[in-house]
This record gives structure tokens, sequence and C-alpha cells, in this order.
């Protein structure tokens, strides 16, 4: 609420970044705020934790929704998510076309035209095409996508920033949305894809490469094809823990709420291997513990 974008980030990287320190862990940031020349912490290959323990891959949006913050409005979160080393795809920071519904694979694709997506989810879901509701950034990229779903007579939930948090509204139905498409962050597909892992739900992810640039970062991270599809288990295998907190309220999650001299945070948590996917409150002392 301080209309300060860049002051509301580095205040979210700072505390993230002191908090991931006091672990026992070689951690390791595999998605984070670029690489080191354009940022000073929480840069993709950065070591973080007491560097003692396992080894871990870390992916960190220390703050998503930089305008919902800076405006005060609804939907900023700060997301985090961990894997074994080697588990968790470091992705460059540069768009992603991606796609998610909470069906089994076989039943939506990038590739599929935007009827043949919606005709077979609403053949899956036993229901009409206008009883679904399709997620999509307002984006002028997407006017096209927007356009063929009007067609079609689905209902839109077109959002205007925080595709982690719109990528997993096909969580539950207590969200009513049926699927989540179009392009946004890579980095954001990334976390969202790892929250999905332990849903149990269907995403695809390709990134979008416009540059030379773009290309040649990517290679350094060891991508080779650059068209690639990425289906969930490409994107994270293996156990992982995912935590969506809530700065200000949104669809996931409430956000801080201050009482006295306590405040209240709510953070959705998912665990791959135990299967726990819960929304915890936690109260703390402001200035404490
Ligand atoms: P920031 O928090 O970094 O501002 O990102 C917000 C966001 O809406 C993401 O959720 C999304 O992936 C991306 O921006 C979309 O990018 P663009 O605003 O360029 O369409």
């Amino acid at each position: 609420g301080k209309k300060d974008k860049i002051a509301a980030d580095k205040a979210a990287v700072d505390a993230m970044r002191t908090k991931l320190n006091e672990i026992e862990m070689k951690g390791k940031i595999v998605i984070g705020e670029g690489e080191l020349d354009e940022a000073p912490m929480l840069f993709i290959g950065e070591n973080l934790g007491t560097m003692s323990g396992p080894e871990l891959d870390i992916a960190v949006d220390p703050l998503e929704g930089t305008n919902f913050a800076a405006n005060n409005l609804p939907g900023a979160l700060s997301v985090i998510s961990v894997a074994e080393k080697s588990n968790l795809l470091s992705a460059p920071e540069t768009y992603m076309d991606k796609i998610s519904a909470n069906v089994p694979s076989g039943i939506i694709d990038l590739d599929y035209s935007i009827k043949k997506n919606i005709n077979n989810l609403a053949e899956f879901k036993n229901k009409r095409p206008d009883e679904l509701t399709a997620c999509i950034l307002d984006r002028p990229r997407h006017k096209e996508i927007i356009e063929n779903l009007k067609d079609l007579n689905v209902n839109l939930k077109l959002i205007s920033d925080g595709d982690v948090s719109g990528a997993l509204l096909v969580t539950h139905k207590k969200h009513n949305v049926d699927i989540f498409l179009g392009i946004g962050g890579g980095p954001e597909g990334v976390l969202a894809a790892s929250a999905l892992d332990s849903f149990d739900c269907f995403f695809q992810g390709r990134f979008i490469f416009d540059s030379e640039n773009d290309k040649m970062r990517a290679k350094k991270m060891g991508i080779k094809n650059f068209n690639k599809k990425y289906s969930l288990k490409e994107i994270i295998t293996g156990d992982s823990i995912f935590c969506a907190t809530g700065i200000t309220s949104g669809d996931l999650v409430s956000g801080i709420n201050i009482e006295d001299d306590h405040f209240i945070s709510e953070t959705l948590i998912t665990h791959k291997s135990t299967g726990f996917k819960s929304n915890i409150k936690i109260k703390q002392k402001i200035n404490g513990t």
C-alpha cells in the first residue's frame, strides 16, 4: 500500500533470505529473483541455509503480485517450493505458455485448439461448455484465446496479475475454475506446477524465448530444446513442499491480519509424500516469535 513495487519486493526478499539461511540445509536457488548480475539476493544458483543437512532445490517468488502489494489490492502472495536436489526445473526469466486443470493426462494439451480442449474438458466433467469457467491473465496477447472462449460460451475469470494463484484455482471446486491457460511468467509456472503435483492435477508448460539473449541464458541453464513442452513430471519429481502465504487476501489465502501486537498469516501448504494439503494459520508476535 505504499505504491512502491521495488520496496515491497525488497522487503519480501530480505525477509525470506534471512529465514532460509537459518535452516539446516544445503539449499540452492533454482528459481529466484533472476541471475546474479541482476539480483543481489535470492538469485539463481545462490546457496542458502547452514550448509549442513539435506541438499535441496529451492524455487522462490518472495512477492508474487508486486502490483497487488504496492496498491494494497487482493492477491499478493509469498511463494516457495522445495524439492530434493535435481528434482526441480531451473527456469529462466522468460514467459511460458501454460495450461492446467484437475484432469488426468490426455484430456487437455497445449497443442490442442481451444475448442478441442474445452470440448474434451466438458465431456470429461460431464458438463456443457457454458458451465465451464476458464481463468486467464487479462492481456492483449490473449485476445484470440479469449474470443475463442467467448465463442464457445465458456465463463471467464480474467485476472489482472498473479497467475500462480490463477493456475491453482483448478485444484478445488470451491474456486469454480475448470481450466487455467495462457502465457505468464515461466518461474511462476514452475512454482504452480510444484503445488499442482501434490493435488494430482494436470499441468503443461512451454517456455517462450523471444530473443537470442533469452536463448543464450536458457542454454546456460541446460535447456537445449527451445520448443519443448514440459509435462508436470519434467518440471518436478519426487517429494516437495510448496507454501503460498497471503500478503493481501486473495482467492487462495487470507492476507496478513494484524491484531494488537500479533499478526496472523495464512499459508497454503502442500507436501507431496504425505499428501498433506491444507491452509494453516500462524499467529506471531510482531517483532518477536
Ligand atoms: P510480479 O509479481 O513479478 O509483478 O508478477 C505478476 C504477474 O502477474 C505474474 O503472476 C505473471 O506470471 C506475470 O506477472 C505476467 O507477466 P506480464 O505482466 O508481463 O503479463
